[in-house]
């Protein structure tokens, strides 16, 4: 009965070979060592054909139950193995879909910017067209066309930023940082005829120590408007409209008398809401002398002409009462402007 002991020793190594393998490989190798060609059962198989009839027809009959008891432990554990294998493989490649997003950090306009962008809007409505100008200027765009005069104290070197000339054979007096977005007014004039509607969004120098009221580099919106039949009442009537549009419906305004070399009359405009009037602006009629620099007749044509410091609207829009703030780039600052 050596035939039968050998059949069971080989399907109780089978069996537990089959337990114990612990992924698909293992079982392949336990599978290899029962049914391969040098594995137990086939060498069981291989010894029927010395047996007689009988004990081989007997012992073929157990091969083939012994087969078929290790097919199914082999199948069974096989199926267990697929699932922990799939399971570790998912676990793995898993993508948690109730993550929160990773949302772009959005950015947010500088209130100056933002202020400036509400500025332009609002002339726009009225139908001004929004152009731009050098920030490097000649002594004549930012002085001379504006009838300011050779002694006017913007003029001195204490106020005003003076760099080498761009170009060295320009007949230029001085080149300078434009001290106002003024200049363009004869720069569009000396490139249109009239009509002009125009408002100019622009950075302006000036010799300062930043304090709180007070910046080097600030930021100014100058309009003109020159037409056949303008009068200082639709200086008064647009300059209330754009207050009203930056500043609330409720804001009161005044204009009261100043003066400035291109315009005459020249005016201040102020505004109120609950506290008391501040200036806005510098205002005025266009003067005769600028009109002619640029080879217009003020005979036939005239207008206003305003200034405003955008950096003074963002504060009243804002409520900030110290003008460094804006150039510090503090987050903690900036992040509270998030309009966009
Ligand atoms: N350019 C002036 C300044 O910088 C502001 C100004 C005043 C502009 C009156 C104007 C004006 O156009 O009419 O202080």
């Amino acid at each position: 009965m050596t035939d039968v002991v050998d059949l069971d020793a080989a399907v109780g190594d089978g069996l537990a070979a089959v337990e114990a393998a612990e992924d698909l490989d293992a079982l392949d190798r336990a599978v290899g060592a029962v049914f391969g060609k040098r594995g137990a059962i086939t060498r069981v198989q291989r010894t029927l054909g010395q047996l007689d009839e009988r004990r081989r027809r007997e012992l073929g009959r157990r091969v083939n139950e012994a087969r078929a008891d290790l097919q199914a432990a082999i199948e069974r554990r096989r199926s267990v193995l697929e699932e922990e294998r799939d399971r570790v493989m998912l676990a793995a490649e898993a993508v948690d879909v109730t993550l929160p997003a990773r949302t772009p950090k959005r950015g947010s306009l500088h209130p100056i910017t933002e202020t400036m962008e509400a500025m332009v809007d609002a002339f726009a409505g009225l139908g001004y067209q929004a152009i731009g100008g050098p920030e490097v200027e000649t002594d004549w765009f930012n002085f001379t066309a504006l009838n300011i005069p050779r002694d006017h104290p913007a003029r001195s070197l204490h106020d005003t930023i003076y760099v080498e000339p761009l170009d060295p054979d320009s007949r230029a007096d001085s080149t300078l940082l434009r001290t106002h977005t003024s200049p363009v007014q004869a720069r569009v004039m000396l490139a249109q005829p009239p009509p002009v509607y125009v408002v100019v969004p622009g950075r302006t120098y000036r010799q300062d120590t930043p304090d709180a009221t007070h910046l080097p580099v600030f930021h100014q919106i100058e309009g003109l408007a020159v037409d056949t039949d303008l009068t200082f009442a639709d200086l008064a009537g647009t300059l209330d409209v754009v207050a009203r549009a930056l500043l609330g419906p409720d804001i009161r305004t005044r204009l009261i008398p100043d003066h400035f070399p291109f315009t005459e009359p020249s005016c201040q405009l102020e505004a109120a809401s609950d506290g008391g009037w501040m200036e806005l602006l510098g205002a005025g009629m266009v003067h005769p002398n600028v009109l002619r620099a640029v080879g217009y007749d003020p005979e036939e044509v005239g207008g206003f002409a305003f200034g405003i410091g955008v950096e003074r609207i963002a504060m009243l829009r804002h409520g900030i009462s110290d003008l460094r703030l804006f150039i510090e780039n503090d987050l903690r600052f900036l992040s509270a402007f998030t309009t966009v």
